[in-house]
């Protein structure tokens, strides 16, 4: 996607030839910073810390940060330590651990001489496969905003998102985006709700500000306010994306994901996941038992930060002294309240026949 008419995936090569180059999400939108990371554990603390966030570009970013630790020490030992390392960054993503695995697969065979060469071709191949499905997802949701269009009689298809699924999370397009930016650009009235999504506003800060800056209509609302703009018929559909499906449709995605399903199942309007299949976790069928829920840090809930009047950068805290607060990223959306499943392959009924009907190759009897 383009920022000021300036190209730019979510990750990539520097000019050097071997550091990484990210977006400082923690800073947007009120700064655009761009980061070079030039260590594994610089990588593994950018995930960490969410200055990249997102599933699928966790994933990319654990691809270069096997790659940065290859370039380093290519040995047997630095191989597999990179790999826990990564791998203890975040735990409800499920891409992380395939694009994990799929560095694991292609390097583990080679000599160390071979391997850090190897690795930023596979980290690369990653990141380009991302961007293709993220672009396929979009063909396949546009026909949903298009129908919806085709009632409205020219009035804009208001779509509801949670958290952000936009580019920032992924390589490029997004996932939940890509269908309303392919509809944008495709002429189709189109407006979102953007849900400012706390604690840590990522709907606020960095959905709005990437549908700003491709000029796609859009309007920020309180985290509560879904339920009543669908009461009130103001939202045609919603599409989310999510961190880990598990082989029969049920969806992880960002806190108050599954409220949103509740009010759109309750007011007749359609739900849509839109995911990568890296995101899809065949080995676990029940979503609320088998996915680990990441619990963050009790800070994110009580202090809040923004841009004063006079420009500067403050963060407050909102809560009164000595009041705990808790923190669950995550929450499970049972696979009964999710309309489909926007897949780089077509739109999946969220079950196990009908994900197994589009994945064959993973199916389980
Ligand atoms: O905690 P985050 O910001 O990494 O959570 C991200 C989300 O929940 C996104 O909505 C989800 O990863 C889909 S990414 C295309």
């Amino acid at each position: 996607m383009k920022i000021d008419g300036k190209p730019y995936r979510s990750i990539w090569v520097n000019e050097d030839g071997w550091s990484a180059g990210i977006i400082d999400q923690t800073r947007l939108p009120h700064e655009f910073v761009t980061l070079r990371l030039a260590t594994l554990e610089e990588a593994a603390r950018a995930i960490e810390t969410m200055l990249v966030r997102g599933a699928p570009l966790i994933g990319a970013t654990a691809a270069y940060g096997m790659a940065l630790a290859m370039q380093d020490d290519p040995s047997d030992d630095a191989l597999k330590a990179a790999y826990d390392r990564l791998a203890r960054t975040r735990p409800t993503a499920v891409n992380l651990r395939w694009a994990l695995d799929a560095m694991m697969a292609a390097l583990k065979p080679l000599g160390a001489n071979a391997r850090a060469e190897a690795a930023y071709a596979k980290a690369a191949e990653i990141c380009d496969e991302d961007v293709e499905m993220n672009r396929r997802i979009g063909e396949h949701g546009l026909p949903l905003i298009r129908a919806a269009a085709a009632k409205k009689q020219g009035e804009p298809v208001n779509v509801l998102t949670h958290c952000n699924a936009g580019w920032l999370a992924t390589v490029d397009w997004g996932t939940a985006t890509s269908p309303i930016y392919q509809a944008h650009d495709a002429g189709i009235p189109v407006h979102v709700w953007v849900d400012e999504t706390r604690p840590r506003n990522q709907g606020a800060s960095l959905t709005a500000w990437e549908l700003g800056h491709h000029g796609v209509p859009h309007t920020v609302i309180a985290d509560n306010v879904g339920g009543h703009i669908m009461q009130h018929g103001m939202v045609d559909l919603c599409i989310t994306g999510t961190d880990r499906t598990t082989a029969t449709g049920d969806v992880a995605n960002k806190i108050g994901t599954y409220l949103k399903a509740l009010a759109a199942h309750d007011n007749g309007v359609p739900f849509y996941v839109a995911l990568p299949s890296p995101t899809i976790d065949w080995t676990i069928d029940d979503g609320l038992t088998s996915i680990p829920i990441e619990q963050r840090a009790a800070e994110e809930v009580s202090r809040i930060t923004g841009r004063t009047a006079s420009g500067r950068i403050e963060t407050v805290t909102i809560t009164p002294e000595g009041s705990p607060a808790a923190n669950y990223a995550f929450d499970v959306t049972p696979s009964r309240l999710v309309t489909g499943l926007i897949t780089e392959r077509g739109i999946a009924g969220a079950s196990r026949d009908g994900l197994a009907a589009l994945f064959p190759e993973h199916a389980r009897r």
